[in-house]
């Protein structure tokens, strides 16, 4: 069966109390329309459509680097989740098969969940997705008659009794085509918001004599982000879930619950992840690595053998060779540090490379902004750069030179040459005993007279 993904991110969000359109709040670092749209592409779909509205451009943007064969709707006015459905009809002109509707804002669908879906669809007209609630708060309630859905009321319109069911909607459903244009033609928006409700497409159906039914999952998939607080909530599900893949696939986290982790990131088996480490989009960490506590890790790459941290940052465009060093205090922006280098204290190495075997001594800093354009340094193999050198780019330092401690490197310096920038060592014997001997001699009077 084909068939076309309809994901519906229009709506504004007011309980986010944001300018941000709520698809594009990120959950483990990755906008929850990109959640969402990972989660359906296990369908194959032959279509997929974004129905966009409040921030539409911002957020078919980002759809479309994720896959830039959707297809954006944009609904102008959102008048419901019926409604934006049906704004997705032009796109899917000439499609038939099967459409699955998915929310934006519900981005954490596990690949089987959508397939016992399809399944059932084989066997009925319409299939809605349903969870069992915990705590079934603003969620609509599945009304059920055996295995027959018979109608979906909100929460805003649900009596007691309805308020009392826990079987609640998660927002998917999946019908033919056809079926479910012709259906959404005929919801209205008698009720409570003044909404055009999809889920008012069920009792519809079962008007016409349909069958409907509900798959079940558990309710930490369906996870509707509405407000800030369920954002944090979906988070800590995607961490939990992410850690404990982590160390399934072998991967040592000391202290799993302080560890934070992206949507990408990548961790290699045998690496070991220290307490307080955050993965920022974008990191590859090999196998066989040490993440030392309290790292701060975004776009970069670490190879096999490294040891980064404690307190190391690594900015985007950093990428480490198989080990290599990089200790406490240091900060590495866009720049390659090749096999075996070492930077181990309170450095700043920016727009460089550093080759292979080079020790960059503490406090060195490449002076890579020069308040309006940014240059490199380059360093080559074997270099040994003194504590507290300062490296004005653009400049390169030979394979096998060296710096003197404290030196400003203003020029290149050739292979095997040493740089030293620094004013020469004066000794004045006796000087530090008459200094102090004055100052004492100050304090004493200061002392008296107050
Ligand atoms: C909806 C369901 C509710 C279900 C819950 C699950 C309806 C009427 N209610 O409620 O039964 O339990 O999801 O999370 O469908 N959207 C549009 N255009 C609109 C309105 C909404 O694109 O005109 C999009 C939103 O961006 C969002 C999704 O549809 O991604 C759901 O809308 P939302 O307003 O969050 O619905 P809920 O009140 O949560
Ligand atoms: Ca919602």
């Amino acid at each position: 069966m084909t068939t076309a993904l309809v994901i519906l991110a229009a709506g504004k969000g007011t309980r986010m109390n944001s300018d941000i359109p709520k698809v594009l709040h990120p959950i483990a670092q990755t906008p929850m329309i990109v959640h969402a749209m990972r989660a359906g592409s296990v369908l194959n779909p032959e279509r997929t459509v974004i129905v966009t509205g409040h921030g539409s451009e911002a957020v078919a943007k980002v759809a479309l680097t994720e896959d830039d064969a959707a297809q954006i709707a944009v609904q102008q006015e959102q008048l419901g989740t019926a409604h934006a459905v049906a704004q997705a009809r032009t796109a899917l002109e000439g499609f038939s098969g099967d459409v699955v509707v998915l929310y934006g804002d519900t981005p954490f669908l596990q690949p089987n969940t959508l397939e016992r879906m399809i399944a059932a669809r084989a066997q009925n007209d319409l299939v809605v997705l349903g969870f069992e609630a915990a705590d079934p708060a603003r969620y609509g309630r599945l009304v059920m008659n055996g295995e027959t859905l018979e109608r979906i009321v909100e929460f805003k319109d649900a009596t007691e009794a309805e308020r009392a069911i826990t079987l609640c909607n998660s927002g998917l459903l999946a019908c033919d085509a056809e079926t479910l244009f012709s259906l959404i033609d005929a919801v209205g928006n008698d009720n409570a918001s003044g909404e055009y409700y999809l889920p008012d497409v069920v009792e519809i159906a079962r008007d016409r004599g349909l069958s409907v039914t509900a798959v079940a999952c558990d309710e930490a998939q369906t996870l509707g982000v509405n407000s800030r607080t369920d954002l944090a909530a979906a988070d800590r599900v995607f961490q939990q879930r992410a850690r404990a893949d982590l160390l399934e696939l072998g991967v040592t986290l000391m202290a799993p619950d302080t560890v934070y982790l992206s949507a990408d990131t990548v961790i290699g088996r045998d690496t070991v992840i220290e307490p307080n480490v955050v993965f920022g989009p974008g990191v590859t960490v090999e196998s066989g690595t040490t993440i030392r506590a309290f790292s701060h890790l975004e776009g970069c790459h670490v190879s096999r053998g490294a040891v980064v941290g404690p307190y190391a940052r690594l900015r985007p465009g950093t990428e480490l060779a198989e080990n290599t060093k990089i200790g406490n205090f240091v900060e590495i922006k866009n720049a390659e540090i090749a096999e075996g280098a070492k930077v181990n204290h309170l450095s700043y190495i920016g727009d460089a490379s550093v080759g292979a075997a080079s020790n960059i001594g503490a406090g060195t800093i490449t002076c890579n902004y020069d308040g309006v354009m940014k240059h490199r340094t380059t360093i080559g193999e074997n270099v040994f750069v003194g504590s507290n050198t300062m490296l004005v780019a653009p400049v390169r330092l030979g394979d096998g030179a060296m710096t003197a401690t404290g030196t400003v490197v203003t020029r290149d310096v050739e292979p095997d040459a040493l740089a030293v920038a620094r004013s020469r060592q004066d000794n004045k014997p006796g000087y530090a005993r008459k200094l102090f001997d004055m100052l004492k001699a100050k304090k004493a009077r200061r002392d008296k007279g107050a």
